[in-house]
């Protein structure tokens, strides 16, 4: 047996019921619990991991506050979450050539390509009978593993930070810029004014728009991941100066201040993972023939905007998913060298993930919040240990 969270529908219906439906009240906490689970006997194309490390993602919040669709209800009323981890192989099936017992590895949550790679559903979350990874142990299909690249740089909780934000990253980048580039082509404008918001992503999305060249903005109400991102080049732009868009005077101040920061011309490119209170002020700092993308809805998931006037402005809006199998194992070519994320300064236990979550659900931390499984690493990752 080994120790895995899990969250029930009657655990939420339990805490709903407590908070009267107000999900701002809702105690993560006590809808996922630690519980246990028996690993199957391996098909000849799986491969068993021992988890070493996960980073917490929103997309389990979703689930336990069951605030877009209640999956685990949906589910038949018990899901095992957890779609991003870093874990030691330790046996395969006897199809497997890829991986060996030893090999460290990463997962990736398309949980079933469709027929250009693109996830019909994401594991551990609408995928049926999908088991997540926020245990001790999984046993995944070989399709579902990219070797870590241990030599990027990158220490092992930055690594461990990636296996989700980094796809959803690289996928909405390339297809930011291949929307804008249907309408101006690179001949006509070479260097791209590109603004993100907040958030583990966002970062992601800008460190790689930099690295190509671009000027890129993050637009955070956290001083700590401006400041790690200004350290790479990322010029910083404190949300709460505009009172986290709390209403239209404050709108239009980002958008002046946006011009000015761009020469009057804008943000050509915009990413916005919360939608909510960001969207209108996104929207607005939109250059001509602009491009807003998002593959999140944390603040919300209903936009409204004038589509006369995206319409003048050449402006496209673009909602992505996560991003294709080949694409997966392209932006994890990309650790180390593009993305270095930035890390909560708190190392979780594996006791303490509902902790993780709630802070992270609170916006409580400096960083993306990493969780540790596994007491014992193997000797492969003990220089990776900062
Ligand atoms: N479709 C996909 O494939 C996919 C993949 C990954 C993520 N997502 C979704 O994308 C969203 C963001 O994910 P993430 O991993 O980037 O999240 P994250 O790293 O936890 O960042 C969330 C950010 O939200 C901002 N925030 C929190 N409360 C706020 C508030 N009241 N007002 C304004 N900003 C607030 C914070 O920014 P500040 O720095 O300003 O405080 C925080 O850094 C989530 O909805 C997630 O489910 C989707």
């Amino acid at each position: 047996m080994s120790r895995a969270y899990a969250i029930t529908a009657e655990a939420i219906a339990t805490e709903r019921a407590r908070v009267d439906d107000d999900l701002d009240r809702v105690d993560l906490a006590s809808i996922i619990t630690l519980d246990e689970l028996t690993m199957p006997d391996l098909k000849p194309r799986d491969v068993k991991i021992r988890v070493l490390a996960v980073s917490a993602e929103h997309n389990i919040a979703h689930a336990a506050l069951a605030d877009t669709v209640n999956i685990t209800d949906l589910r038949g009323g018990k899901i095992y979450p957890g779609n991003s981890a870093l874990g030691e192989v330790t046996e395969v099936g006897g199809d497997v050539s890829k991986f060996k017992a030893g090999d460290i590895v990463v997962t990736h949550c398309n949980g079933e390509p469709d027929a250009y790679g693109y996830p019909l559903r994401i594991w551990a979350y609408d995928q049926p009978d999908s088991i997540g990874w926020y245990a001790e142990e999984a046993v995944v299909g070989d399709w579902q593993l990219v070797h870590a690249p241990l030599d990027c740089g990158l220490n092992l909780w930055e690594m461990a930070a990636l296996p989700l934000r980094a796809p959803t990253a690289y996928h909405l980048w390339r297809r930011a810029e291949g929307i804008f580039r249907v309408k101006v082509p690179q001949e006509e404008i070479a260097t791209l004014n590109v603004l993100g918001f907040g958030g583990g992503v966002s970062e992601l999305f800008l460190m790689l728009a930099k690295h190509r060249g671009h000027n890129a903005f993050f637009c955070s109400g956290s001083p700590e991941r401006r400041k790690a991102l200004e350290a790479q080049g990322i010029v910083g732009i404190d949300q709460k100066e505009f009172n986290r868009f709390a209403d239209r005077g404050d709108t239009k101040a980002f958008g002046k201040q946006v011009k000015k920061l761009t020469g009057g011309v804008g943000m050509h490119i915009v990413c916005d993972m919360l939608r909510g209170p960001v969207f209108d002020a996104g929207i607005g700092a939109a250059s001509r023939e602009g491009v807003n993308v998002s593959a999140g809805w944390q603040l919300g998931t209903m936009v409204k905007y004038n589509s006369a006037g995206a319409s003048t402005k050449q402006v496209t809006l673009d909602h992505t998913h996560f991003e294709t199998l080949t694409g997966v194992a392209s932006a994890t070519s990309l650790y180390g060298n593009v993305f270095k994320p930035t890390v909560h300064s708190e190392i979780y236990a594996f006791e303490d993930l509902p902790r993780a979550m709630v802070e992270m659900q609170a916006n409580q931390q400096t960083g993306i919040p990493i969780i540790r499984v596994a007491d014992e690493l193997p000797a492969s990752v003990q220089s990776l240990i900062p």
